[in-house]
């Protein structure tokens, strides 16, 4: 067995700074370790060396904003699962995924790529998909940590939050996810709170590895790293991908002392443990399934994650006799977000039109796509298109338009400028309106966008999230019924991004204060009661359901809440239930309500579900700076449950007992009076 003394001093350094694009360097002393991203498949290139060379097509697994929005952990794990099956088919030994960074801009160009403005959701969802890709014996690497949340400037701006902040939502979704033991964590590229990720000894080595007990590899993102005797000493250990300054910036600063053997040697160590943890987990690789049953799987998890946001009764589509289908992404869906997480499918979605000849055999499908998009972007139609899909939505019963964004305004490197749909989209939608009333608005997106401008044209709007090779077949098979739609929202779609604490801003100046504090996404609509259009965590279904019976009990330090879910309609549906807790008073402003629990069930028609869900004593919890810990306050908790955070009729309260020690004044008790 491979081990560190049987490197030299230029082989550590070497094992310390990457071989190529995507592989460490072993100086042949122990056995390959390559990666490849993530998060939606496993994306290969024909070399290893070569930035440019060609992208191995493979299969395309949704978004982790549509895993998100299935809010089903299962969902998660079989994602990751799946997408490991290909890193083993491609011998890469780590998959550099999941993102988790919070969605604090709803602008951000990444959001696709990560789960949820609730830190609570990302880091359960993401431990999970940990947990999926590692039962494969691949490793996971969770980035970006920490602060990456948006695009804009990304190499330079400083994300400035207060310890509290980072505690209680930014660290938050790690420091759950980690329970799930990744193999890796990589490093953002900003700074944070003035210094860049990369050399941020507070926090890679206080927050991360101290506080977080986490003692796996910290890495860098692609070329975030700009002194590496720095991000050392910080403890990052691996640089990644290989750069020729990186090799001799530690020499020299071990030859200067500014670097210790013993520095270079820990993160030899764990570069090299994470290597010896792929040859430990030879065993966990076998049992494929076979790439039949991966597209099947891709469909499912679309299926699962895909949002009704309207239903006027049109849904699901009865059989018609003439259909349209119109727009851009009717023929090949937006199926991929864009940069390094775009995967090339070896297996694309097939267009839409055949995937609904399959559900509608009988009915005559008439197809016209109206637009034609540049590699800019650019959206042009021309008067005879428009023209030409009025008379085909006037010859239908129904009409199916495909909007979006697209990986051209969804992608890494940059933001969006704004969440509306672009202008040519909602006038042809509002065109075609005038001959069809039927419309059903098949929204390809992947994050939050504001449809005020088409809503009212719409009969139904189904959101699909950019969902992988299977997107198609889950659109068809939700339209006509065959599978009951179930995902909810994992952010929150405002009516305008006005209304939202961050809006795009192109004038930063490299700083981006978080003076919103804990106060993000829903947490910011409830604090300055302002009205959203689809609050965190709505979704519709075919199905009805009724909340009942709320019981609350303690287990040990935890809560467990109970509750009655009945499907009061006659079609068999998923449910997912959220519970919701607000601490009633406090030391430090709370929200008024964060989410502590959910739970997504299938409920037959007319059947009662009685549901549990574990309220873990660290949702009660909130980090208190002057003692640099979290702290647990005696007092009510009050508990709402139901199927959206708007829509939660059952409410209950429990009351926290801590010994009086552990507490701290609070201003009630003290009697001015005597002063
Ligand atoms: C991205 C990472 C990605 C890496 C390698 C960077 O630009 O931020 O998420 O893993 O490239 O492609």
């Amino acid at each position: 067995m491979f081990k560190l003394s049987d490197f030299t001093l230029e082989e550590k350094f070497k094992l310390l700074t990457g071989k190529n694009v995507w592989e460490v360097d072993t100086s042949g002393k122990a056995p390959k370790f390559e990666m490849h991203d993530g998060p939606n498949g496993c994306k290969c290139f024909e070399d290893n060396a070569n930035w440019q060379s060609r992208i191995i097509p493979t299969h395309c697994y949704p978004a982790l904003s549509v895993i998100s929005n299935s809010w089903n952990e299962e969902a998660a794990f079989l994602d990751g699962e799946g997408i490991a099956m290909d890193c083993v088919d491609n011998d890469t030994q780590m998959l550099l995924a999941p993102g988790v960074n919070i969605k604090r801009s709803l602008a951000c160009g990444r959001n696709f790529e990560y789960f949820s403005e609730d830190p609570y959701l990302a880091g359960k969802m993401s431990k999970k998909f940990i947990e999926g890709v590692q039962s494969k014996g691949v490793g996971a690497c969770i980035k970006h940590f920490a602060l990456n949340n948006s695009e804009y400037d990304r190499l330079n701006v400083s994300a400035n939050a207060d310890e509290r902040t980072m505690h209680d939502i930014y660290l938050r979704n790690f420091r759950i996810a980690m329970e799930a033991k990744p193999w890796a964590v990589m490093c953002s590229y900003n700074r944070v709170n003035g210094v860049f990720a990369s050399e941020n000894k507070d926090l890679l080595d206080n927050k991360l590895r101290k506080e977080m007990n986490y003692d796996g590899v910290i890495m860098s993102d692609w070329c975030a790293v700009f002194n590496r005797a720095k991000s050392l000493k910080a403890t990052l250990d691996l640089q990644m991908p290989y750069e020729e300054h990186a090799y001799a910036q530690l020499k020299k600063a071990y030859e200067d002392g500014f670097i210790t053997m013993e520095e270079i040697d820990a993160s030899c160590q764990r570069i090299l443990d994470m290597i010896k943890k792929w040859v430990d987990a030879a065993p966990l690789r076998t049992a494929p399934l076979t790439h039949d049953e991966r597209y099947e799987r891709c469909v499912r998890l679309a299926e699962e994650g895909m949002i009704l946001l309207k239903n006027d009764g049109i849904l699901p589509l009865k059989k018609v006799d003439n259909l349209a289908v119109l727009g851009l992404f009717a023929k090949l869906p937006a199926y991929s977000g864009g940069g390094s997480a775009r995967v090339f499918s070896k297996y694309p979605p097939k267009p839409l039109y055949d995937e609904l000849k399959k559900v509608y055999p009988e009915t005559n499908i008439m197809f016209e796509g109206i637009f034609h998009e540049d590699e800019a972007g650019n959206v042009n139609n021309n008067l005879a298109k428009v023209n030409k899909a009025q008379r085909v939505a006037y010859a239908a019963d129904a009409v199916i338009f495909t909007v979006g964004t697209g990986e051209i305004e969804e992608s890494e490197a940059r933001d969006r400028f704004t969440i509306k749909l672009r202008p040519q989209f909602v006038s042809v939608v509002n065109a075609v309106a005038k001959y069809n009333k039927n419309i059903i608005l098949v929204v390809e997106a992947s994050s939050a966008v504001d449809l005020s401008e088409v809503e009212d044209a719409a009969s139904a709007i189904l959101f699909t999230g950019f969902a992988g090779d299977g997107m198609n077949e889950a659109i068809a098979n939700i339209i006509s019924g065959k599978v009951n739609p179930s995902g909810k929202t994992t952010e929150t779609f405002p009516y305008s991004i006005e209304d939202c604490y961050v809006t795009p801003d192109l004038e930063n100046y490299y700083y981006d204060d978080y003076t919103d504090g804990v106060f993000i996404g829903y947490r910011h609509f409830d604090k300055c009661d302002i009205p959203v259009r689809y609050e965190f965590g709505y979704g519709l279904s075919y199905s009805e359901f009724k909340y009942s019976n709320l019981e609350i009990k303690k287990s040990g330090d935890d809560y467990i809440v109970s509750y009655d879910v009945e499907n009061v309609s006659d079609v068999d549906g998923k449910e997912v239930s959220e519970v919701y807790i607000k601490d009633v008073f406090s030391l430090l402003p709370r929200p008024e309500k964060e989410l502590a629990g959910f739970s997504k069930d299938f409920i037959k028609a007319g059947e009662k579900k009685r549901v549990s869900v574990k309220i873990e004593k660290s949702s009660l919890e909130y980090y208190l700076p002057p003692i640099k810990d979290y702290y647990l306050e005696s007092g009510d908790f009050e508990v709402y449950v139901g199927g959206s955070s708007k829509d939660l009729p059952l409410k209950g309260k429990f009351t926290v007992e801590m010994p009086h020690y552990t507490q701290f004044t609070v201003n009630s008790e003290v009697d001015i009076d005597t002063f």
